[in-house]
């Protein structure tokens, strides 16, 4: 058996509801498409949404894992693993908010070398804060996409973003635009929001991506991308998810 070396992708934003959590299931759908095995890890702590979107009932939350971590009673990271289907598992947010704020972000390093042997890609949802856990998790991640709107504040505190990845010199991170979950807003031209962000636009969701009954799909805990009927319907939205996986995956981190 080849031992693996799982890649730890990060979604995030420097605003709430750009569509983060539908994205790390839509990247999710793809690269199972290509048989890979994926760890998602729900880090939006106090309201998270991966296992609620995929409808799946929580065995063990990560305040369980990092809890027993803590308390040396932690043996299998398959204890505190919640599985979608065969390529696909998860470790859900707390489910409980009251735990959230005891996790403790020095066990991620674990979980993550734990993980990283028994999974090909281990994608990880946050929330836009700069809390202690999503700076430790950045830190930690070979892969960060920042998923933007075509939205004022959105692109001024994307700029600040950007600026503070310069200073630091760390280019590991891409910028998605999403014009699929809010399709009211087109305010600025492409060429206006690079001029904002004063970087490039890498990967777009594209507007006609928008899933007019995607609530009925979280529902059902069904995939967007691994939806024959969305497939066929929206082929531009998935082939550029394709690209983000194929440019994602080959990436080094830097
Ligand atoms: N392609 C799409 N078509 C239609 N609606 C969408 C699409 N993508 C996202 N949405 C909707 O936009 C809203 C925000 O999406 P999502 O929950 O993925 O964002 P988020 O960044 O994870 O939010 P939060 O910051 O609250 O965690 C949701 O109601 C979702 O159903
Ligand atoms: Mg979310």
């Amino acid at each position: 058996m080849s031992v693996r070396q799982a890649k730890v992708i990060t979604v995030t934003s420097v605003k709430g509801g750009t569509g983060k959590t539908t994205t790390v299931l839509n990247l999710a759908g793809i690269i199972k498409m290509r048989k890979m095995k994926i760890l998602i890890i729900d880090l939006d702590l106090y309201s998270g949404g991966i296992a609620a979107s995929l409808n799946i009932q929580i065995e063990h939350d990560l305040f369980q894992l990092m809890d027993d971590l803590n308390n040396n009673r932690f043996h299998n990271l398959e204890d505190y693993i919640t599985t979608y289907d065969e390529y696909i598992d998860v470790i859900p947010a707390p489910k409980d908010p009251k735990t959230a704020g005891k996790i403790n972000s020095k066990y991620l390093q674990v979980i993550y070398a734990k993980a990283k042997l028994k999974y090909d890609v281990i994608l990880v949802d946050t929330n836009h804060n700069l809390s202690d856990i999503n700076l430790v998790n950045l830190d930690y991640s070979d892969q960060i996409l920042y998923i933007i709107t075509n939205d004022p504040v959105d692109l001024k505190n994307m700029r600040t973003m950007v600026s503070i990845y310069q200073d630091m010199d760390k280019k590991n991170y891409k910028i998605v635009l999403n014009e699929a979950s809010d399709r009211q807003k087109d305010y600025f031209s492409f060429y206006d929001i690079k001029n904002i962000i004063k970087d490039n636009i890498d990967y777009t969701i594209p507007n006609s991506f928008y899933i007019k009954n995607i609530d009925k799909y979280v529902l059902d805990g069904k995939i967007l991308t691994l939806d024959p009927h969305i497939r066929k319907k929206h082929k531009k939205g998935i082939t550029n998810f394709e690209k983000m996986v194929q440019s994602i995956l080959k990436e080094q981190k830097k």
